[in-house]
């Protein structure tokens, strides 16, 4: 018998024994257009900015436990008080910490699929029983099927996701409204998760209220070009904020990560410019695409989600990776039958992987 299977090894939880894990395959190409991720580093000055920020910490203390003075800063640019925000390590942290107060052992979580596999996947690890309910062949979801699965479930958590990751699909604000009604009326939290919410019309951050159960979740990941940071934060009432920080570990956001997070806020213009580019790039790739017989689905996102014309090659994600393109391979995924995803990079980005799809469909 070999250690792996010794009889007294511990063994991973029964209700997660089967789980794989969430991965983006790391490989390594010229243009990487599969994790959504800003095509540009942070600007200059601020990089520089931090490293000066640096010499001023005191490294020998515990961090801001509360991180109020990002909080405050976060606050200030969303218009909303500091006790309104709560930050953690990627919104992912954020995402996971509101599951541990809020949902967790015998309580169900709601997704309605396809969307982020990380909603399913923390509900998963949290102990929560997840329950998921399909989009329709757009990938929309209509008033009726979202209030009636809220009813009909009465989960603890309702997952929504606008844009919506990975279609690209934005919510409307009447259905965000309306789900919400549903559930408040089985005294549930609605988490809207606006990853991508900068490059999209509206947001629910409108929504919140200290009378409302509604908690947006954002991050510095994509607009903010800082995914290697590690920063996130919501918008939600007071009471919320309060109940979460009773939750999470104590000093959970480091020194560095509280000053990088207040300093990038400074450059707000250079985002939005960014912003602004990649919208217009969206429009030059979904123009494209459609002109190489693809269907597009209309994104309000930096990504767009194709399916390749039925004459493509069966692994079109394939040939693309052998000219040194790598976008995201959402084929196989439940729903998304023949689909692929791809990041908006920088023009040049762009168009080498659209010139690449050109060759591989023989329209060169
Ligand atoms: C919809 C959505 N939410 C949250 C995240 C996680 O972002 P973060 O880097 O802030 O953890 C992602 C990352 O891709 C995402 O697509």
């Amino acid at each position: 018998m070999t250690d792996v299977d010794s009889p007294n090894r511990p063994r991973v939880r029964a209700d997660l024994a089967a789980m794989t894990g969430y991965h983006s395959p790391q490989v390594s190409v010229s243009v990487r257009l599969n994790t959504n991720e800003s095509p540009l580093g942070p600007p200059d000055e601020l990089v520089k900015r931090v490293a000066a920020e640096a010499a001023n910490i005191a490294w020998h203390r515990y961090p801001d436990r509360s991180a109020s003075a990002l909080r405050q800063a976060i606050g200030k640019v969303m218009d909303q008080p500091a006790d309104r925000i709560y930050c953690a390590n990627g919104s992912n942290e954020v995402l996971q910490n509101l599951l541990l107060t809020y949902a967790g052992a015998g309580r169900k979580t709601l997704t309605f699929e396809p969307t982020y596999a990380l909603h399913s996947h923390l509900s998963l690890t949290t102990g929560s029983i997840t329950v998921s309910e399909q989009r329709d062949e757009h990938f929309e979801l209509s008033v009726d099927t979202a209030r009636e699965a809220v009813a009909r479930h009465r989960p603890a958590v309702t997952f929504l996701c606008s844009p919506n990751n990975p279609t690209g699909v934005l919510e409307s604000r009447s259905l965000v409204e309306s789900v919400l009604e549903s559930v408040e009326a089985v005294g549930g939290l609605l988490i809207v998760d606006e990853a991508y919410g900068e490059f999209a019309p509206w947001s629910a951050i409108e929504l919140v209220d200290e009378e409302r159960s509604v908690v947006v979740v954002k991050t510095y990941s994509k607009t903010w070009a800082m995914a290697g940071v590690r920063l996130g934060y919501l918008i939600g009432p007071k009471w919320l904020v309060k109940e979460m920080e009773a939750v999470t570990l104590p000093y959970h956001l480091d020194s560095m990560k509280q000053a990088m997070g207040m300093a990038a806020l400074d450059y707000q213009a250079a985002m939005v410019d960014r912003v602004n580019a990649i919208k217009d790039e969206r429009v030059r790739m979904a123009a494209r695409l459609e002109q190489l017989g693809c269907h597009v689905w209309p994104s309000a996102a930096n990504f767009i989600l194709f399916r390749p014309p039925s004459s493509a090659p069966q692994d079109t994600w394939g040939e693309l990776v052998e000219r040194s393109v790598l976008i995201r391979n959402t084929s196989s995924w439940n729903g998304l039958e023949g689909c692929l995803r791809v990041t908006i990079g920088s023009m040049e980005e762009n168009s080498t992987f659209l010139d690449a799809l050109a060759d591989i469909l023989g329209q060169s």
